[in-house]
């Protein structure tokens, strides 16, 4: 019994932002955002889109590559919805698994998010194999995120670096072997967590920590914090453990791996990630300078996009490494 991704989707609003529209309104600068972060624009969502919204276009991509014409029709054999999301479309609940599911008209499904900020994708990915395991064959697994509507917008240190966007993937069990030669789909996973770190990377407000108070009147909505340098440091740390946990717990080096997809914050956390690690760039498929930091999201679009490229086949082995608030991290290896 193996667990295969066996078709993939993403959307980004229309709305594509550039560094210099943002400097039209921010103290900040086309130079500034690209040497510190990589990053040339980001896709910002609609007023009138909510988090369910991106969800839903990606996954019709995804079941659409599934069944071309047919995407309704394929959506009917989904038997679990999971969505990593930070920025669900309602407080609490319901989820965003939830009304994407009815907006799929998805019948028989469980459905839940799941919410560890950046690495949501892999713990989603993860938990909807785990779940495959009983009486249930086909996953639709999304990232989905829509920060810049929790964004604090008079802080340039933060508000440069998020873009919307949502990914998905369909998650199927299949007759193919888990383990040993020939091995296919998702073969090993690393989750990490460090609460310590909670404090800097949050949104403080409106829980049940801090919740609004009746007649409170507020001078910013409920948006993110973020000590940069101190996730930073976390990020370049815990992105180089997981890629090295991943190797050394499957027993292979840098040359079994084609590409790693990671979680793209910061492109000069790549690059020193790269550097501790002693190998190429171009080993990570990027693509911050058009999206930003889309959080959830980030790992399932550029999983599209490489999937849709023509240079990923099958029998490549792959993998995706996560990092953020929680603060959390983690990767998967799969074989595609
Ligand atoms: O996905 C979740 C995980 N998130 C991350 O991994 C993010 C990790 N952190 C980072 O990527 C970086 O720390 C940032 C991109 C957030 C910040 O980069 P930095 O090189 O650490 O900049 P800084 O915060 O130390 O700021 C340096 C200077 C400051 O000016 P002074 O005090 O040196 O005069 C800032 O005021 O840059 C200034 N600055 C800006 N200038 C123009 C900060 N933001 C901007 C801006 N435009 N947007």
């Amino acid at each position: 019994m193996a667990f295969e991704i066996i078709a993939t989707g993403h959307y980004v609003p229309s709305r594509r932002v550039t560094n210099d529209d943002l400097a039209q309104t921010i103290d900040t600068s086309d130079e500034w955002i690209r040497s510190h972060t990589g990053i040339g624009s980001r896709h910002i969502a609609s007023e009138d889109q909510a988090t369910s919204d991106l969800a839903v276009e990606a996954a019709l991509n995804a079941l659409e590559q599934l069944a071309p014409g047919k995407a309704m029709e394929a959506a009917k054999t989904i038997d679990l919805i999971v969505v990593g999301t930070s920025s669900p479309d309602y407080y609490g609940f319901p989820s965003v698994a939830c009304i994407v599911q009815e907006k799929l008209k998805i019948e028989n499904a469980g459905a839940f998010d799941v919410v560890a900020a950046c690495s949501g994708f892999v713990y989603s990915l993860d938990a909807a194999a785990g779940m495959l395991r009983g009486n249930r064959k086909r996953a639709l697994v999304i990232g989905a995120d829509l920060l810049t509507k929790i964004t604090d917008w008079s802080d340039r240190g933060t508000c440069v670096l998020f873009g919307d966007a949502a990914g998905a993937a369909i998650l199927e069990k299949t007759d193919a072997p888990e383990e040993g030669p020939g091995k296919r789909g998702l073969i090993r996973t690393v989750l990490g967590s460090e609460g310590s770190g909670a404090s800097e990377l949050l949104c403080a407000r409106g829980g049940t920590r801090d919740p609004f108070k009746a007649g409170e009147t507020l001078d910013k909505p409920i948006h993110i914090y973020m000590n940069g340098q101190a996730v930073y440091n976390f990020a370049v740390r815990a992105f180089t453990d997981t890629i090295e946990r991943l190797l050394e717990e499957e027993g292979i080096t840098f040359k079994d791996v084609k590409k790693i997809v990671p979680h793209q914050a910061n492109m000069r956390i790549i690059r020193a990630a790269a550097r501790r690690l002693k190998i190429s760039e171009d080993k990570f498929f990027m693509n911050i300078e058009k999206y930003a930091n889309t959080s959830n999201a980030t790992i399932p679009v550029a999983l599209d996009e490489y999937a849709r490229s023509g240079d990923l086949n099958r029998g490549d082995l792959i993998m995706t490494v996560g990092f953020g608030g929680g603060l959390t991290y983690a990767g998967n290896l799969i074989v595609w």
